[in-house]
């Protein structure tokens, strides 16, 4: 049986408060023996609180995003090795935000999930479409150029230990969910493009859904065969949303 992980990415919300509530919750929230994995993805000021609140828990934790080189003159940036101080075993690279208004190329995600793989973090390579494109028909070409970009810099064994989360930009934060048909889809399409170089990774890989997931609409998102998860932003940060997300899984 498929383990689902579901993560919260908490975008540029928060504050010192809310993260204590908010993990707390959680962890009262986790005493279920269920089949999900749950992560939390907070800003890089509450690391230092997630993970005092989380160590021994069976929650994970990562940065939203990181700059690929070990040190330097990066202003505002952050290096793995910072996040692996932190606790941080997993990382997200190539979010939309990122790639739209941070200007981050293919080439710029593929270089920080490198970096995220040497580290020893979980890189969650975020990928979608956004509404033009899915109108055009190109969605398929779009998310076949953003995964080639890591493929041809990091190979199939790149995977071995990533995270692939499918974003359709026009989901994000819109409330307009991808139905699970279009979702199952592009999740099919996705895993299909790995299974023709090593189909072991393929078939191992978790790939997440990720564009207004809620506490109604998980359930027939999680049972389609190849969405082993959702990247939730908005309804991550109240907890009896993202528990009702994580209480969908079985
Ligand atoms: P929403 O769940 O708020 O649509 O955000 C999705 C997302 O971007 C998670 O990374």
């Amino acid at each position: 049986m498929r383990k689902i992980l579901v993560a919260g990415n908490w975008k540029m919300h928060g504050s010192r408060a809310m993260v204590q509530e908010l993990l707390s919750g959680l962890l009262d929230g986790t005493n279920k023996a269920g089949n999900a994995d749950m992560a939390v993805f907070p800003p890089f000021p509450y690391l230092a609180e997630t993970q005092r609140l989380l160590t021994g828990s069976s929650i994970f934790w990562g940065g939203q995003t990181l700059n690929p080189a070990a040190q330097g003159a990066h202003t505002g940036e952050v290096s793995a090795g910072m996040l692996l101080d932190f606790g941080c075993s997993m990382v997200l690279v190539g979010h939309s935000e990122r790639r739209t208004i941070y200007a981050e190329s293919d080439e710029d995600v593929a270089e920080r999930f490198e970096a995220a793989l040497a580290a020893g973090l979980v890189p969650v390579l975020c990928v979608g479409e956004t509404l033009e494109e899915r109108e055009n028909g190109t969605t398929e070409t779009v998310v076949a150029r953003q995964l080639d970009a890591v493929l041809n810099r990091c190979g199939i064994e790149g995977f071995r230990r990533a995270i692939v989360a499918y974003e359709p930009v026009w989901a994000i934060g819109t409330g307009k969910t991808a139905s699970p048909d279009q979702a199952q889809a592009v999740h099919a399409f996705i895993r299909d493009k790995f299974v023709s170089q090593d189909d072991i990774i393929a078939g191992q890989l978790r790939i997440l859904y990720g564009g207004s997931v809620n506490g109604t609409n998980a359930a027939d998102l999680f049972a389609r065969e190849d969405i082993d998860g959702g990247l939730v932003g908005g309804a991550s940060l109240k907890v009896a949303d993202f528990l009702a997300i994580r209480d969908a899984v079985d």
